[in-house]
């Protein structure tokens, strides 16, 4: 099958200057939602007509099963679809889809491919209690559908007919090219209809059948802010809807945002205003409280986060306890019930198990063993203003609060660093290391006094 999916139009409503298809619905281009869907359907061409900042939906969504056909001007959906042409194959029925309707899934494309065969034109339609805007499907006495009418060339009776059309088209290859070199633009809105082929194929003898999408949702385009809006819930809805089916725990379901791919375990607890980005995997009984954001990281056994935490590129072992207000950032590797607390931010490190750094920290560019302290207002100096240092702590170590770590520097097993340490050095095993200015006081000093108001 060949599938040709438009994508030329400007989307003026969107008051943007992204073309319109690129909008994201959960994170990805509402284009590249309708392209990993006709995939699913192993098209053996798929093109996608562009006009409406071209260069950028390329770079965008380019990969090397897709081919592009340029529109340059926006005649109407027919001639859209006759830039597609030179780049299908004849011997195979083509399917059109919509850059801006995202949310078609493959099932409904499914039945209307089936109910169509290799012979018949298919289109998927619905009944709209408000159809304003749409093209009509009339049909004749029998039932068949004769043609489609759009709104602005309707009549009064034929505007009132419910059954619209979706836009989602199914159709033999070679007939479709002799039915759009006969299109005329002598209508309404003066544009070359692909709806006019409907009435092509029964003048043709070619039996059109319909078929109807398992949700209304699945056809709504995408035309305006409000209707990204509205699609993008729509989407999170669904998402949620099959996490709580899962058996995820969902505070509410519908304050959850997946933008991209999350899979969990058994028992696993989401609380409000999380976002999920990338592929976020949360093992078995895995907390999260409410209001973090997490992309790409993989979450262990048993393991908390407190509220407000930020996850990036990071993994955390079984039975971490993290946050609240943690910041965990790309290259972060955390062992078994390891504890990151308020105001800790973590990067490029590696921490083994049992350690904790509970307040305040920075551990940046750092290998930790098991069982460290890192006290309160620790940081490392991994960065000299050209070189980012590593910091190697290993096992057993306590280091005193408001300590700097000046990379690069080891602090061996079962050391101990005095609070306020400046290390510059070394320190050896099993020792106390510090360094501290001798603490002094003064006698006779007076605390100055302010000249009395008169
Ligand atoms: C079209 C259908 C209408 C249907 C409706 C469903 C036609 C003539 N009418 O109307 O029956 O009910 O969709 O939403 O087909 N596009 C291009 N190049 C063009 C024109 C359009 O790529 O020259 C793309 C647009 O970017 C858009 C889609 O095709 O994604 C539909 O175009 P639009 O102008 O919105 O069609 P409608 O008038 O809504
Ligand atoms: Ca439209």
């Amino acid at each position: 099958m060949n599938i040709v999916i438009l994508a030329a139009g400007m989307g003026k409503r969107m008051n943007s200057a992204l073309p319109k298809v690129l909008h994201p619905v959960a994170g990805q281009p509402m284009l590249a939602h309708v392209i990993a869907t006709a995939r699913t359907l192993s098209p053996t061409k798929l093109v996608v007509v562009v006009g409406h900042g071209a260069e950028q939906v390329r770079a965008a969504v380019g990969a090397s099963d897709v081919q592009f056909a340029e529109q340059a001007q926006q005649l109407g959906t027919g001639h859209a679809v006759m830039q597609a042409l030179p780049l299908i194959d004849d011997g195979q029925p083509t399917l059109v889809l919509y850059g801006d309707v995202p949310l078609t899934s493959a099932a409904t494309l499914k039945a209307l491919l089936d109910a169509a065969g290799s012979e018949r034109l298919g289109v998927l339609t619905v009944e709209m209690s408000d159809p304003t805007g749409y093209g009509r499907i009339v049909r004749n006495a029998a039932g068949s559908i004769t043609r489609i009418v759009e709104q602005k060339d309707a009549s009064d009776d034929e505007r009132a007919i419910r059954e619209i059309n979706t836009g989602i088209i199914v159709c033999p290859t070679a007939r479709l090219r002799s039915w759009l070199s006969t299109l005329r633009n002598d209508n309404a809105q003066g544009e070359y209809y692909l709806t006019d082929t409907i009435e092509r194929a029964v003048q043709d003898g070619v039996e059109v059948v319909s078929a109807q999408p398992a949700a209304l949702w699945e056809t709504l385009g995408v035309n305006s802010k409000v209707q990204l809006a509205e699609i993008e819930r729509i989407h999170q809805r669904n998402i949620a809807q099959q996490l709580l089916e899962s058996g995820v725990t969902l505070l509410d379901p519908a304050r959850i945002d997946v933008r991209g791919q999350l899979t969990c375990g058994r028992d696993v607890t989401i609380d409000v205003g999380c976002v999920f980005e990338g592929i976020v995997h949360l093992e078995d009984g895995v907390l999260v409280g409410a209001h973090c954001v997490i992309r790409h990281a993989k979450i262990g056994k048993g393991s908390r986060l407190q509220p407000f935490c930020h996850i990036d590129e990071a993994t955390i072992g079984p039975d971490g306890r993290i946050g609240p207000y943690a910041r965990l950032r790309p290259g972060t590797e955390l062992g078994e019930d390891v504890h990151i607390g308020n105001f800790v931010e973590v990067k490029n490190s590696q921490i083994s198990h049992h350690s904790k750094a509970n307040h305040l920290a920075y551990v940046g560019d750092s290998t930790v063993g098991q069982r460290v302290n890192i006290g309160a207002g620790t940081i490392t100096c991994n960065y000299d203003g050209a070189n980012k240092l590593r910091t190697v702590i290993e096992d057993d170590v306590f280091i005193g609060s408001d300590t700097q770590l000046v990379a690069p520097v080891t602090v061996r097993r079962g050391a101990t660093i005095g609070a306020g340490t400046t290390l510059t050095k070394e320190a050896p095993e099993g020792k106390l290391t510090l360094s501290r200015a001798k603490q002094m006081t003064l006698d006779g000093w007076t605390r100055p006094v302010k000249p009395a108001k008169k």
